[in-house]
């Protein structure tokens, strides 16, 4: 049995295999429509969502399975105190598979420890959000061709923000990678991430606080939202709140080929104006989560060695 709790924890050549099976499942879906037939996937969110929650159960929903789930923490058991361990330990009766949120990082890695089906991290509290990762993953190669050969700008709340910090831990696996971290002083990419993930690999990178010095070299914008959720206090969050904001006079500074990709949701950060630009590619970001998790559900069920 397999769980989920990092990008690392597939090879690149696994994800490639991955992604070959979700390319597959978008092209001809009706092949996997009853794949996961008599099988339920458990949503276990004790933090909002929209599009993790929902894709997960629409990818299970495309294979033929079932769902079962709570959405927020009060709607659960945990709001009289009851452990992550023994939540899961319920929820390996009734399931077959588990996506888990939680505002506390290493929740889902805890639950794993404690479950008898796979457990799938999606997303815990400022570390890891790997399924997302999985999706940027799958739209680089989707939209781009391949994932190397690329100058990715990550712009935002780099701090707080979890997507950023398992995106960088995935990239850097692959061939000539270079990153601009575009941050405020106070929302810098954590010191851990710059010593054991770029300069243990060697991936050039630069740090700059305006985002119209890095655009003209970007393939990739990778734009985030402020993690209001993950400060301390209100006040700092409404000085840094809509320090980016990436609106159409800014995209004329772009390559006219770059893409632009959130995971969403977004606050303020792009402007709506930008929607309509062809290398806007986050709402079709959002729809390949569909077909990732699709595979992924798929290959942690080994539906296909059954
Ligand atoms: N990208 C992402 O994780 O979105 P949700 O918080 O809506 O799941």
């Amino acid at each position: 049995m397999r769980h989920l709790m990092s990008p690392l924890d597939f090879s690149t050549e696994e994800l490639e295999t991955l992604m070959d099976l979700a390319d597959d499942m978008k092209d001809h879906p009706e092949k996997y429509s009853e794949s996961c037939h008599g099988k339920k996937l458990a949503t276990c969110f004790y933090e909002p969502s929209t599009r993790t929650r929902l894709s997960f159960e629409a990818a299970m929903m495309n294979l033929g399975g079932n769902v079962l789930g709570f959405s927020s923490a009060d709607s659960s058991s945990a709001a009289k105190g009851e452990s992550v361990s023994d939540t899961i330990r319920v929820i390996s009766s009734y399931a077959d598979i588990c996506a888990m949120r939680h505002p506390k990082e290493g929740a889902p890695l805890v639950a794993s420890t404690h479950s008898t089906i796979p457990v799938i991290n999606a997303g815990d509290g400022g570390h890891q959000h790997p399924t997302q990762t999985l999706t940027d993953l799958y739209t680089i190669r989707s939209l781009q061709g391949s994932i190397g050969n690329l100058t990715i700008g990550l712009c935002g709340d780099l701090k707080f923000g979890r997507t950023v910090h398992s995106l960088i831990n995935a990239l850097v696996r692959y061939e000539n990678i270079k990153f601009v971290l575009i941050s405020p002083e106070e929302l810098r990419v954590p010191e851990y991430i710059r010593e054991d993930v770029l300069d243990k690999n060697n991936i050039p990178y630069v740090e700059v606080e305006r985002l119209e010095e890095a655009m003209p070299k970007l393939d990739i914008l990778y734009m985030t939202r402020v993690q209001r959720e993950r400060f301390f206090n209100e006040e700092d969050y409404l000085r840094m709140k809509d320090f980016y904001i990436l609106n159409s006079e800014k995209m004329e500074l772009a390559k006219e080929n770059m893409m632009v990709l959130h995971p969403l949701p977004r606050v303020n950060e792009i402007s709506v104006e930008v929607d309509n630009d062809p290398r806007a590619a986050y709402f079709k970001q959002a729809q390949y989560g569909v077909y990732i998790r699709m595979a992924l559900i798929y290959t942690l069920l080994e539906v296909g060695t059954c």
